[in-house]
């Protein structure tokens, strides 16, 4: 089998054998086939896309290029959650500590944030202590004694496509629906947990922009999945601005600590953790209808449970759980400086990508793979979509280093302001539940 076969079938738009694509999966990731080949077949994706069984071989392929996790000590159907991610979604340390406490295993890997974009692995580090890389056993003992188990994601979970996820980040191949379907499922395949909610996002600052991308995105990942044997369901939701009020690892725990005891449950972010977990009981076999599942949402956190399930999560990992009581025990930042509103007007919009790079130059994000983060810094977000401020108002609180380069224009920048109320969409535009 020849590898430029391949490029030219796929720039013709035709169709990759599973033989192929096997062939050049296992030949990208160990170097048999160069980048350069590979660089090539991904951009003809880009253009040609595949056809769903394409799409499928390459998920399985992929996912069999490392190791796949046996959760079948741990009793129950195993759910996890996966978000095509956003500025300030902190939804994982939310949801995980509601499903694990309503009886549900919730096993989740997540990732590191870069650019622009957070990464549920940083927020938990911000937790002074904890563990956030764990070994395999400890994994498994995390789910097994408190139902909630997070980790960065292993080297040897779906393998080639690290590989082949960096080939695409320097090559502006990333947006490809059956690139993401298959870079996405088969970690989420490899994972091991019987049972998948996707939180699909669509906006101007998503990968996808408009409602039919974001479905044609998420009816994909359906399709992998239920090819697979996996119960999947994938709501898309709104991303136009930052979800919930705290943008940094630090504030996005204090935020995540806050709903968990009860505070903003009437939040935007609070909303869209308690639909997502209740989308997980009901798979996870804890409901039999949606009323249902949000009533013992609810009722986990009003009893304390969910709360107490994080603390025992945190509490196994090696994690000071007094700081989830006493914030001052989280990372502070040196610095706080308001912006005020330059002038009066209804928010309309509020550029999240904008205010995720403002956050990534103050230290909590990551401009290089290797930066070291800074987790007490950040921006507290109070302007809100449909809220009318006045000038003088306090929009943003942001957390720095120093107080000496914070300039308030970049962050007037990123909200939109105009004179007439604008109309309030509601965050869940669309959902797919087979
Ligand atoms: N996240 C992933 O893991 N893979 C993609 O391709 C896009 C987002």
């Amino acid at each position: 089998m020849r590898m430029y076969d391949l490029i030219y079938t796929k720039k013709l738009g035709g169709a990759l054998s599973p033989e192929q694509i096997a062939f050049w999966v296992k030949g990208a990731a160990d170097g048999s086939i160069p980048d350069e080949q590979s660089s090539a077949l991904l951009m003809a994706i880009c253009w040609r896309g595949m056809s769903t069984e394409e799409t499928l071989a390459l998920t399985l392929v992929m996912r069999d290029s490392g190791k796949r996790l046996d959760l079948s000590s741990v009793p129950g159907l195993k759910v996890d959650k996966h978000s095509t991610g956003g500025v300030g979604d902190k939804t994982t340390l939310i949801l995980g500590p509601i499903v694990a406490a309503c009886g549900v295993p919730c096993p989740m890997f997540s990732g590191r944030g870069l650019g622009h974009t957070g990464g549920t692995v940083d927020k938990f580090a911000a937790i002074p202590g904890l563990k956030v890389e764990l070994s395999e056993a400890e994994f498994i003992r995390s789910l097994a004694e408190t139902g909630f188990a997070n980790s960065a994601q292993t080297g040897n979970i779906a393998p080639a496509d690290k590989k082949l996820y960096a080939l695409r980040d320097v090559t502006a191949t990333v947006e490809s629906i059956p690139l993401i379907t298959a870079s996405i499922m088969s970690k989420k395949l490899a994972g091991g947990a019987d049972a998948l909610v996707l939180d699909v996002k669509c906006g101007p600052t998503a990968f996808m922009k408009t409602l039919e991308e974001a479905r044609g995105l998420a009816q994909s990942m359906v399709d992998v999945g239920t090819a697979h044997g996996m119960q999947i369901r994938a709501l898309i939701t709104r991303m136009d601005a930052p979800l919930g009020w705290a943008i940094g690892n630090a504030l996005e725990v204090m935020e995540s600590v806050e709903i968990l005891r009860g505070e903003h449950g009437d939040s935007e972010l609070a909303e869209m953790s308690f639909r997502l977990a209740a989308e997980m009981l009901i798979m996870g076999g804890a409901a039999q209808t949606l009323p249902e599942a949000q009533a013992k949402v609810q009722a986990s956190i009003q009893s304390g449970a969910a709360i107490e399930t994080l603390r025992r999560f945190v509490a196994l990992n090696g994690g000071d759980v007094r700081a989830l009581d006493d914030f001052s025990l989280l990372p502070q930042a040196g610095k706080v400086v308001d912006i005020l509103a330059d002038r009066d007007g209804y928010i309309t919009a509020i550029d999240g990508r904008g205010l995720g790079l403002l956050a990534m130059e103050l230290g909590a994000g990551r401009k290089n793979q290797n930066d070291v983060l800074d987790l007490g810094v950040g921006i507290r977000v109070m302007a809100q979509v449909g809220k009318y401020v006045r000038m003088g108002d306090v929009v943003f609180r942001v957390y720095a280093k120093a107080a000496d380069n914070i300039f308030s224009r970049l962050y007037l920048d990123t909200l939109q302001l105009t004179e007439t109320a604008p109309p309030i969409t509601p965050y869940l535009l669309s959902h797919i539940i087979q």
